[in-house]
């Protein structure tokens, strides 16, 4: 296989065929890398969650190794399926599994029960229960024994959490030298903490505090690490980072998926955030209130509501939906449809029509429960002009959705549950109009894109050397990126420091030097004391660079908000494009990939995206691009800034421009490389 199917990413990893999540057990151990990573052996989209693998001696060039934990009872009868982890080498032999000589590698990992059991260990499960179980490996990773002695080695969260069996989970384990302790942190996913636990055998845990909520609480926390880093490079300034996953919750402007971090100190049992690290909840601006608890806006016709609320009443078919059935004209506060497994019933729930008076309207909106989607509509004089969709988790909020080009207009909000048909519930909470933008809330974001998850870094590596990659993929609309016979990507390796920039410990992030292995020898470079307004063909094209473009900060003339940037995965009519470039004005990073190539399969993939960026002390901006057949991924000044994401240009998108908006933009230096295929 040659890897060059349309939109095989050339050098961000890939499995060959089948889906792909979250990478796990990042080790290097006797001079490999290993990646696992979350991956279906039977399918294109999420399921029969297993551990794929690969090795690599450079973390460029990766080799496909056979599955390491494949789902229990695969492919008919999933008893067990294996959730996100970590891998250590346990050099010590503190388990017992190895020996002196021979150290055994352990995986922690979640286990997911799809249904109630009980396990060879003698402990039961519940249905859906998810656990945190163990396995070893004596040939360096290739092949795996799951401990069923005594597996799930922590099987329900703390007694105060016993309500969250089901909302458990991907731990991620290292070694801690200042306590000789091995150390797992555990998410508790829908409360937004972060669980420590202490072992020394990594048989026998201990449940020793939490972390959290803070920052950014959106959806669920998933896939949280902690990891130290020097700061400025200090060795005796070591803090500690801790890294979360929220889905959905990314960086505003984005829809689902997203990672933040937070700076602070570690003790081996106790995580504490540095005060600065710490930021406050702002409040929504709400200069008008409609629709707070459906019910009580007393508007709608019930239709068949049981006594906990729950819609059990089959709905009239009244026409199609994204060619599903729909039912109307009822509410609640808490809307339910229980449709049976198969039946793709779709319900709609349609508020008063009312006048928009004001620019933004803020959602809070709870549900879409897996398999369902829940989507918003508003409609202004019956046509859709606005639509979000939502992923499944419990809470869904927009905040300022700009509606100012509508004032005056009549419109009605429509919450379509389910899209996918299916069973699923909606809560309304609150849906608010104002006229000054909400604020978000600050977190420090790894990466400003739609395609950066589940980020995870290596263990066995000298702890300056710390290597993150994450999934770069979004839940919102992972599992129908037009790809085949594989779905997902992960980002490029990236060497993690903290640096103090504008006097705060930021998170940098640089591609892993390696990459540079990759590189063809022709290179292109070119300058300009001034880049005139306007665009211009550049003599560069390619599907697959790393180009690296300065230039000088501009002070725009008021009115004006000029941008300065490149065109790539051009077509000739350039009706396909990626814009990468800077603006002025806001002084942010921004990636816009509305006619990238292939959007339409979810709503909201085709978008901008803005990173804060600050020109460096000399005035010069700094931008980093990295663009594959499939995404870019974009660095901004020493790297404080990330900002990834997924692209599907045609294959004859080439072409690459230069622009500079309103005015002129001064010393642009532009170098890239074209970069081969790691397959080969
Ligand atoms: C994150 C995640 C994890 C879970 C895994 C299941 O993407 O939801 O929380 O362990 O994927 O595949």
């Amino acid at each position: 296989q040659s890897y060059t199917e349309k939109y095989r990413p050339q050098y961000h990893f890939t499995p060959k065929d089948n889906w792909m999540n979250d990478p796990n057990g990042l080790i290097y151990y006797n001079g490999v890398y290993h990646m696992f990573y979350q991956y279906n052996p039977g399918g294109n989209t999420w399921g029969a969650m297993s551990w794929g693998h690969a090795t690599s001696r450079d973390m460029t060039h990766w080799k496909h190794q056979p599955v390491a934990l494949q789902a229990r009872g695969f492919p008919n009868n999933i008893t067990e399926m294996f959730f996100s982890g970590t891998v250590v080498a346990d050099e010590k032999n503190t388990s017992g599994f190895g020996s002196r000589k021979k150290a055994p590698l352990v995986a922690m990992y979640t286990s997911y029960y799809p249904m109630a059991q009980n396990l060879p260990s003698g402990k039961s499960v519940q249905k859906d229960q998810q656990a945190q179980s163990i396995a070893y490996s004596l040939d360096e990773g290739m092949t795996w024994t799951t401990y069923d002695a005594a597996n799930p080695v922590i099987l329900d969260p703390p007694s105060q959490y016993a309500d969250q069996v089901k909302e458990f989970r991907d731990p991620s384990v290292f070694w801690h030298d200042a306590t000789n302790k091995w150390v797992a942190v555990i998410s508790l996913a829908k409360l937004h903490k972060l669980l420590v636990y202490t072992s020394s055998d990594l048989k026998t845990w201990k449940h020793e505090s939490e972390f959290g909520p803070v920052n950014a609480v959106d959806g669920v926390w998933e896939c949280p690490s902690f990891f130290p880093l020097a700061v400025d490079g200090n060795k005796r300034n070591v803090k500690w980072v801790a890294q979360i996953g929220l889905n959905p919750g990314g960086p505003p402007g984005t829809i689902g998926s997203g990672t933040q971090y937070v700076v602070g100190s570690f003790d081996g049992k106790k995580f504490t955030a540095d005060a600065n690290n710490v930021y406050p909840a702002p409040t929504t601006p709400k200069d008008s209130v409609i629709f707070q608890d459906f019910e009580k806006a007393g508007t709608f016709t019930d239709l068949g509501w049981n006594a906990t609320g729950d819609f059990v009443g089959a709905g009239p078919a009244n026409g199609p939906i994204n060619g599903q059935q729909t039912v109307t004209g009822f509410s609640g506060e808490r809307f339910v449809n229980t449709f049976l497994n198969g039946d793709a019933t779709t319900g709609v729930l349609t508020s008063p029509s009312f006048k928009v008076t004001q620019k933004y309207i803020n959602f809070l909106i709870g549900g879409g429960y897996n398999p369902g989607k829940t989507c918003v509509n508003l409609k202004v004089d019956g046509k859709v002009v606005r639509t979000a969709t939502g992923t499944n988790n419990e809470k869904l909020s927009w905040t300022g959705w700009d509606v100012s080009a509508f004032q005056g207009l009549n419109a009605v909000i429509e919450i379509v549950d389910s899209l996918t048909g299916g069973w699923g519930h909606v809560n309304v909470d609150e849906i608010s109009f104002s006229n000054t933008l909400a604020e978000t809330q600050k977190a420090n974001w790894m990466d400003y894109g739609p395609d950066f998850y589940a980020a995870l870094s290596f263990n066995g590596l000298p702890s300056e050397d710390r290597i993150d990659i994450a999934w770069m993929n979004n839940w919102q609309y992972g599992q129908a990126i037009p790809t085949s016979p594989w779905r997902s990507a992960m980002s490029v390796p990236r060497t993690l420091s903290l640096k103090t920039i504008n006097r705060k410990t930021t998170l940098v992030q640089e591609p892993i030097d390696n990459l540079k292995s990759l590189e063809k020898s022709r290179k292109y470079s070119r300058s300009w004391n001034s880049v005139q307004q306007g665009d211009q063909e550049l003599d560069l094209s390619g599907k697959a660079m790393d180009i690296t473009l300065t230039f000088s900060d501009r002070s725009p003339a008021s009115g004006k908000s000029p941008q300065f940037g490149l065109v790539l995965r051009a077509s000739a009519d350039s009706k396909q494009q990626t814009r990468v470039g800077y603006d002025f004005t806001t002084k942010q990073l921004f990636v816009d990939r509305s006619a990238s190539g292939e959007v339409g399969f979810d709503s909201t993939f085709p978008a901008v995206f803005y990173a804060p960026l600050s020109p460096g002390n000399d005035g010069t901006v700094t931008i980093r691009i990295l663009v594959d057949w499939s995404s870019v991924e974009v660095f901004g000044g020493k790297g404080e800034t990330s900002l990834t994401a997924q692209i599907f240009p045609s294959d004859d998108a080439v072409r690459a421009r230069i622009f500079s908006t309103d005015g002129n933009t001064r010393n642009v230096k532009i170098s890239a490389s074209q970069i081969g295929s790691a397959w080969n």
